[in-house]
């Protein structure tokens, strides 16, 4: 069964690398750029949740893949709920990482909404390391050297009118929690304990809402659970998929 990997924002399919080199000799592996994120472009176009589960199904079609596993972090789990919440049986399984159902509360919007007007009076350098900062667990600055750079290289790089135009699409995104209950095929999560940028109480509530789900966290790992632990991060997949 092929699996998808979706990436969060605003990075691009590097961000899953290790789990490229991992699993592409075992399964069919796909990780793919959202729209406008690395090698993929966006035109004048708004941008929404919606439309980037409209395009992970488009990129399944164009693939001939009937049915995949899916597995998003943060951004990507936004997008892979909206997706199973709509197309279910296109999905064999789901993973969701450092990810929650809920929508953004008025505080979130109007945090978004503040980033946006930093952004557009030429702060972008200074989000874009303060946001990278608040990514990984205080164990990962010690360690995980090469994938804080890689990651900050990503963010600098992303497109700022891109940038602008998701973060209006996380602001305005709806909430994905009242499918939960009705989710058929099994789901795992997995969260850094050490998460603040969605608390792992996030994921919590999400595995006391879907019937067929395990939960998981991952101690000393932040945000970006799947590079700051690899290894423990691949296994645990590893295992649910077969
Ligand atoms: C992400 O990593 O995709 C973002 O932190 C998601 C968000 O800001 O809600």
């Amino acid at each position: 069964m092929p699996i998808i990997f979706i990436h969060g924002f605003p990075f691009d399919r590097q961000s899953w690398r290790p789990q490229l080199e991992y699993f592409k000799d075992k399964t069919r592996t796909i990780t793919y750029d959202i729209r406008g994120y690395g090698a993929s472009v966006s035109g004048d176009e708004n941008l929404s949740i919606r439309l980037f589960a409209d395009d992970l199904i488009a990129l399944m079609d164009l693939l001939q893949i009937e049915k995949a596993i899916v597995c998003g972090l943060s951004m990507g789990g936004y997008i892979a709920l909206n997706a199973v919440s709509r197309y279910e049986e296109r999905f064999e399984k789901l993973i969701l990482c450092g990810t929650q159902c809920h929508s953004d509360t008025d505080e979130g919007k109007e945090k978004r909404y503040k980033t946006i007007k930093l952004i557009r009076n030429g702060g972008f350098s200074d989000w874009a390391a303060g946001m990278v900062k608040n990514l990984f667990s205080p164990m990962s600055h010690e360690r995980n050297l090469d994938s804080i750079g890689e990651i900050q290289n990503s963010v600098n790089s992303a497109s700022q009118k891109v940038v602008v135009k998701t973060l209006e699409a996380l602001a305005e995104r709806d909430e994905t929690c009242f499918y939960l209950p009705m989710i058929k095929i099994p789901v795992l999560i997995i969260a850094g304990k050490e998460d603040t940028v969605i608390p792992v109480s996030r994921s919590e509530y999400m595995h006391e809402m879907i019937k067929h789900s395990e939960f998981h966290f991952i101690e000393e790992a932040g945000h970006l659970v799947n590079l700051e632990k690899p290894e423990e991060f691949n296994r645990l997949v590893e295992k649910f998929i077969n």
